[in-house]
């Protein structure tokens, strides 16, 4: 499904429906340009986690961020590593699957390597809008209502 968000607050808000989704341990990978707001729709996902927005940041050389909680939640950005090897060396496999929680920024370099994930794909459209479509929930159990 398509959604258009024409705020960062409602990037949020989409996030925040993503993350229920995510609960039961499954990984959202992110694809988008650089700005284009994944790590928004991460700090509503981890809203669902407990975390406060403030603290979901795209810090420079944090490649994974761990947030303990009643159910652990991975924030993790592959921005900085190019191949699988270094992929691998900084232990994102351990943090995707297993039944645990993740979202991933700059998912497309574990394209072909993991499957499964929920894939959100979010494009500028102007400065304050982004187009955001989401695959693998399914629009039934898409409680999500677009007021903007
Ligand atoms: N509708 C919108 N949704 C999300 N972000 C928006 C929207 N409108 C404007 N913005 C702005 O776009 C920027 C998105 O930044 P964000 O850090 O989330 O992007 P990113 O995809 O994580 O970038 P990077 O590739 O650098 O990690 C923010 O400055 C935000 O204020
Ligand atoms: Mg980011």
């Amino acid at each position: 499904m398509t959604i258009i968000s024409h705020s960062p607050q409602e990037t949020i808000e989409i996030g925040r429906h993503i993350g229920r989704h995510l609960i039961k341990g499954l990984s959202a990978f992110m694809y988008g340009e650089l700005g284009a707001g994944k790590t928004m729709l991460i700090k509503g996902v981890g809203s669902v986690f407990g975390i406060p927005e403030r603290d979901i940041t795209s810090a420079t050389y944090t490649i994974i961020a761990e947030y303990e909680g009643a159910v652990p939640f991975y924030h993790i950005d592959l921005y900085r590593l190019d191949d699988i090897k270094s992929i691998e060396e900084a232990g994102v496999f351990e943090c995707i699957g297993h039944g645990k929680a993740s979202a991933v920024e700059w998912a497309e370099k574990l394209d072909g390597v993991i499957s499964g994930a929920i894939r959100v794909d979010i494009s500028y459209v102007d400065n304050d809008t982004r187009q955001i479509t989401i695959q693998g929930i399914d629009e039934k159990d898409w409680d999500y209502n677009q007021t903007g």
